[in-house]
C-alpha cells in the first residue's frame, strides 16, 4: 500500500534536475531558501499519513509572489515537473511528489498583508498558518469561517487548494463562499499562454474588478485579489483554484471573508444509542438550534476506544457505560443566557425524546478544548494505532452508517473498522485500521468502497481531494461527460493544466483527440 508511484511511469519529456538548475535557484531565492539537506528533504517528501514517499532532490521556499514567478518561469522552460506544498497536512498523497519534481513549499510566504475591521476582509499570504491566522483574527475581534484538526501546521494556501472543509462548514459554508479572491501562479510546464490571454480571444473575459491579479505560466503576474463581498462582472474564475489541489497553479495570496467572533460559544459531548438517533438529533438541531448550530460532529464508540487508548491525557467526560455513538454539538451565538438556554432546552427534549442517552455540557474553555480533543483527536489516535485506511465520503446521511457496517461484515477480525466525522455536512470518514498495510485487506476494501458511494451517489472525496490516491478513481464521482467537457474548456482555453507528473492518470490525461 503506498506503493502506487510504482505502478505508474515517469513521464519522461521531463527533465532531471541538474547543478545549473540548483544554481539559478540559489541565485533568484538565496543559498538557504533552496533546500538539498538530507533530512529536510525526507520530511518534505514524505506525507502526514507516512504512506506517500516521493524522491525529490530539491524543496525550494519562496518568499514573494516575484520569486514564485521566477521559479515556475523558470521550472517551465527547463520542463521541471513541480510539486506545490503548504503544511504537508494532505490526506490523499498530493502534497509530496510522485517522483522527483521540485517540491515548492509556501511555507516563507506567511505574512498578513491586511485585515479590514468593517468588512471582515482578511489579505494574506497564501504560507500563513490556519492557527496563526486564527490567533491574529482572534485579537482583532473576528474568527476564520474553517477550522480543522491540522490548524497548527496546514497553510491557507494549501486549505483554498484542496478545498478544506472541516469543523465548522455547517455554519459558515464552503471556501467557494468565503473565499473573494486570491493570486496564483501558473505551474503549467508546457502551457505558455494564460487562461484569461486565451480565453480572453473568444469571450472577452476581463478581470472583473480592480483588484484582481493571479501569474501567468511565462511569470506574468495577474492579480485576482477581489476583496469585493459581491462581484457579478462576468465568470468567477477562482472558483476553478479552489479544490483544484494544485493542478492549475500556485496560489500565493488569498482574500477571505472572515466572521466577527461571537462571544457565547457552547458546546454539548452526548451519547447516542445507536445511529438512527444520531440522524433524528441532526433534524432536530438543524430545526431548533438553527441560527446558533456551529458544529455537529459525530464519532462512534469504536472511534473514542481508539482515542482514548492512544492519547495522552484524554478522558472520556461521561460515565463509563458503553454507548454506540457519541455527538459533539456546539453552538455559537451573541446572548449568553438565551443561547445556553436554548440548548439546554433542546438537549432536555431530545433526552426525554430518547435521543440522547446521556450527556454533558462543557463548563468551561478546558472542558470545551477537551471536548473538541476527542473528536480532533481520532486521525492521530489512528496514526498511533499502526496502518490507516482512510476514506472521506460524502453519503446521503440516512444511508452513510451502513457502509461502516457493511465493512465490517466484510473484513470481520481482520481489522478495526471506525467511522467518524461531520454528521452535519453528510461527511463520513470512514478510517480502517491494521496493524501494518496487507495489499490483501486493501483488496477488500477497495474497489468496494467507491462502488458502495457511486451506487448512492455520494463523493469519493467530500473534502481531503483526489491527490494521488484517487486520481484515477475520479469516475465513480464525476461522469466521463463531464470530465471531457471540463477538459474541453480548458484546452480551449488553451490554458495546459497540471503536470502529467502529479495527475499520472485518468482526468487531466484527456487530449481532444479522445473527446
Ligand atoms: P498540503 O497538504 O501541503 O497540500 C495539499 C494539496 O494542496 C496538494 O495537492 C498541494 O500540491 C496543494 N497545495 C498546497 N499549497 C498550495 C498552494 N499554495 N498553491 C497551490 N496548491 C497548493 N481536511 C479537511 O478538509 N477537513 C478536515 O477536518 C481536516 N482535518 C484534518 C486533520 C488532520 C489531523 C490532518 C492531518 C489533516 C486534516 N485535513 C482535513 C486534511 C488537510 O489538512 C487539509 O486538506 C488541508 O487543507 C491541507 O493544507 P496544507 O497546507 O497542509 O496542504
Ligand atoms: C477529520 O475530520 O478529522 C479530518 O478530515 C481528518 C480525517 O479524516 O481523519
Ligand atoms: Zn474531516
Amino acid at each position: 500500500y503506498g506503493s502506487l508511484a510504482t505502478k505508474i511511469q515517469r513521464n519522461p519529456s521531463f527533465s532531471a534536475l541538474n547543478f545549473d538548475d540548483v544554481n539559478y535557484f540559489k541565485s533568484i531565492l538565496g543559498e538557504k531558501n533552496v533546500i538539498q539537506d538530507a533530512d529536510k528533504l525526507l520530511s518534505a517528501n514524505t506525507d502526514w499519513l507516512r504512506k506517500y514517499k516521493g524522491s525529490s532532490q530539491l524543496l525550494l521556499l519562496p518568499r514573494s509572489t516575484e520569486e514564485v514567478s521566477q521559479v515556475l518561469k523558470y521550472c517551465n522552460s527547463r520542463c521541471l515537473a513541480v510539486v506545490p506544498q503548504g503544511g504537508n497536512t494532505g490526506l490523499v498523497g498530493g502534497s509530496v511528489p510522485v517522483f522527483d519534481e521540485v517540491i515548492i513549499n509556501m511555507g516563507s510566504m506567511n505574512n498578513i498583508t491586511s485585515f479590514d475591521k468593517v468588512s471582515g476582509i482578511l489579505v494574506c499570504e497564501a504560507g500563513c498558518i490556519l492557527e496563526n491566522l486564527v490567533s491574529f483574527l482572534d485579537s482583532e475581534g473576528f474568527i476564520m469561517p474553517l477550522d480543522l484538526g491540522a490548524k497548527g501546521s496546514c497553510q491557507i494556501g494549501g486549505n483554498v487548494s484542496t478545498n478544506a472543509g472541516g469543523l465548522r462548514l455547517v455554519r459558515y459554508g464552503s471556501l467557494h463562499g468565503s473565499v473573494l479572491g486570491f493570486e496564483w501562479k501558473n505551474q503549467s510546464h508546457l502551457g505558455f499562454q494564460s487562461l484569461f490571454a486565451a480565453v480572453g480571444e473568444n469571450l472577452v473575459l476581463l478581470p472583473a474588478a480592480p483588484g484582481i491579479e493571479a501569474v501567468l505560466a511565462n511569470g506574468d503576474v495577474l492579480d485576482m485579489l477581489g476583496t469585493l463581498r459581491k462581484d457579478n462582472t462576468g465568470y468567477d474564475l477562482k472558483h476553478l483554484f479552489i479544490g483544484s489541489e494544485g493542478s492549475l497553479g500556485i496560489v500565493t495570496k488569498v482574500s477571505i471573508l472572515t466572521p466577527p467572533k461571537l462571544s457565547s460559544v457552547n458546546i454539548a459531548f452526548l451519547a447516542c444509542k445507536d445511529y438512527f438517533s444520531c440522524r433524528k438529533l441532526l433534524l432536530e438541531a438543524k430545526r431548533r438550534l438553527g441560527e446558533v448550530l456551529s458544529a455537529f460532529e459525530f464519532l462512534d464508540n469504536e472511534s473514542l476506544d481508539l482515542v482514548l487508548n492512544h492519547l495522552e491525557g484524554v478522558r472520556n467526560p461521561l460515565p463509563p457505560t458503553m454507548h454506540n455513538f457519541y455527538v459533539l454539538i456546539e453552538t455559537t451565538g451573541s446572548d449568553e443566557s438565551y443561547d445556553k438556554e436554548k440548548l439546554e432546552a433542546f438537549l432536555l427534549r431530545s433526552m426525554e425524546g430518547g435521543l440522547i442517552s446521556d450527556g454533558v455540557l462543557a463548563q468551561d474553555i478546558n472542558q470545551a478544548s477537551s471536548f473538541w480533543r476527542i473528536r480532533e483527536g481520532v486521525p492521530e489516535a489512528l496514526m498511533k494505532a499502526g496502518a490507516v485506511y482512510k476514506y472521506d465520503l460524502s453519503l446521503p446521511v440516512e444511508k452513510m452508517y451502513n457502509l461502516v457496517e457493511e465493512m465490517r461484515t466484510r473484513l470481520g477480525n481482520s481489522a478495526k473498522v471506525i467511522g467518524y466525522g461531520h454528521l452535519g455536512d453528510g461527511n463520513l470518514h470512514l478510517n480502517i485500521s491494521t496493524p501494518q498495510y496487507d495489499d490483501m485487506i486493501l483488496a477488500q476494501i477497495e474497489p468496494f468502497v467507491y462502488e458502495w458511494t457511486s451506487k448512492h451517489r455520494g463523493s469519493i472525496s467530500a473534502e481531503h481531494g483526489l491527490g494521488l490516491m484517487k486520481a484515477n478513481e475520479i469516475f465513480y464521482s464525476k461522469s466521463h461527460r463531464s470530465l471531457i467537457s471540463a477538459r474541453v474548456f480548458l484546452m480551449q482555453s488553451k490554458a495546459e493544466i497540471g503536470s502529467a507528473l502529479r495527475w499520472p492518470t485518468s482526468w487531466s490525461g484527456f487530449t481532444l483527440e479522445q473527446v
